[in-house]
């Protein structure tokens, strides 16, 4: 089936099995009222709703002397398990829209963390779209016709395509490899594992109303120095990890899935340091996508890595779990260069929209 449905519980595009291809977005906006913001947030879920399933994201295409409700490049394909997934940043509560005393405490900028080398114009961001599909037309498209929509009332700060997934969410899926070639999404937290998504994923009591059954997104634009690793030897390439490359068994194991055992992996591996164990419990669940941008200008080599997602019940799991990797092996091998948080509410009801009690 190509269909996800849009309206539940939680937006899409959290616990759903993670799809081949990202395009994501950051928005600005560029107008001061809050009808606007709340406006725009209807017309989004809106035309979300029926691009997710296979429709259209407006009815109105056969009028001559008007532009089309659909700029065109989806017509004949199917939804392609196409989400959007609407994020709030930080800055949507600064008090443009008499929104700052319902902003949740855990929204806040991230603080400076080790690796980061951020470049300000890949970071931040009002709202975001996170759109996730099999088909990249599919999730450009969605993106496309959302910018659109948002005309007069926000514009792209940012973008970022993601041409293959780096993680399994489902234990139904395989583990795809990122680009350093290892597995990566073993030791996911997985849709299956409702218990553990009520727990370290889902708000719960502790937030505003409005955030009930959301769930905190960071994204991190992660370079990966490419060259510097493809001259890496097996071996430390392996310790990096803690992993086997080929099989994707940690050390001391001989399966993918066998057991994570801390005393074999070298003190500064990516795992030992990163496993929910080190970090007083701290569970990501991971849900990110590789990229390439061309060349970089300066010294002719590749622009990719990782653009890493993750969710989380309160960013803070992610700062602590990245504090940690402060003394990780792969740091010689990376570099943080955009980062962005947003707060994303629960899912709708059909006839209702995202965020809607914040606005309402
Ligand atoms: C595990 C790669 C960045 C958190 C792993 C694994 C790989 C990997 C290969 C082992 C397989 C698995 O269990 O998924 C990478 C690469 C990164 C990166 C290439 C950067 C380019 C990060 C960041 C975080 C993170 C920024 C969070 C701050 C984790 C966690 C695990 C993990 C929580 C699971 C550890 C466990 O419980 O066994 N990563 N990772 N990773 N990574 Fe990363």
């Amino acid at each position: 089936d190509h269909v996800v449905p849009f309206d539940g519980e939680h937006q899409a595009g959290i616990a759903t099995a993670a799809q081949d291809r990202l395009h994501f977005a950051a928005f600005d906006v560029v107008s001061d009222r809050r009808e606007d913001v709340a406006g725009l947030l209807r017309a989004w879920t809106e035309a979300a709703r029926r691009m997710t399933a296979g429709r259209p994201p407006g009815p109105a295409n056969a009028v001559e002397l008007a532009p089309p409700d659909d700029t065109g490049e989806a017509f004949g394909l199917t939804a392609a398990r196409l989400t959007v997934t609407i994020g709030f940043g930080p800055s949507l509560f600064d008090g443009r829209f008499g929104l700052a005393a319902r902003r949740p405490a855990a929204l806040r900028d991230l603080p400076a963390l080790p690796g980061d080398e951020l470049d300000g114009a890949r970071s931040g961001g009002d709202l975001c779209v996170q759109a996730c599909a099999d088909d990249p037309q599919v999730a450009f498209h969605a993106v496309r016709n959302l910018a659109r929509i948002a005309r007069g009332t926000a514009v792209i700060r940012w973008s970022q395509l993601g041409f293959g997934r780096t993680s399994s969410t489902s234990r139904a899926q395989d583990t795809p490899r990122n680009l350093m070639g290892f597995k990566d999404g073993t030791n996911n937290l997985k849709a299956e594992d409702r218990a553990a998504l009520a727990e370290s994923v889902w708000v719960g009591g502790e937030a505003p109303d409005w955030m009930r059954g959301g769930t905190y997104l960071v994204a991190r634009r992660i370079r990966m120095l490419i060259e510097v690793w493809d001259r890496a030897s097996l071996g430390d390439q392996e310790q990096t990890f803690g992993r086997h490359k080929v099989s994707g068994a940690p050390f001391g194991g001989r399966a993918e899935f066998d057991a994570v055992d801390p005393a074999r992996l070298p003190a500064d591996s990516h795992v030992r340091l990163a496993r929910p164990e080190s970090n007083g419990g701290a569970a990501l669940l991971r849900r990110g996508y590789s990229f390439t941008d061309g060349l970089d200008d300066q010294l002719g080599q590749l622009d990719a890595g990782l653009f890493f997602i993750s969710f989380q019940r309160d960013p803070d799991a992610f700062v602590k779990v990245q504090s940690s990797l402060a003394r990780d092996a792969l740091n010689e091998y990376i570099k943080h260069v955009g980062s962005a948080v947003f707060a994303v509410p629960g899912g709708t009801q059909p006839g209702g929209y995202v965020g809607q009690p914040l606005f309402a």
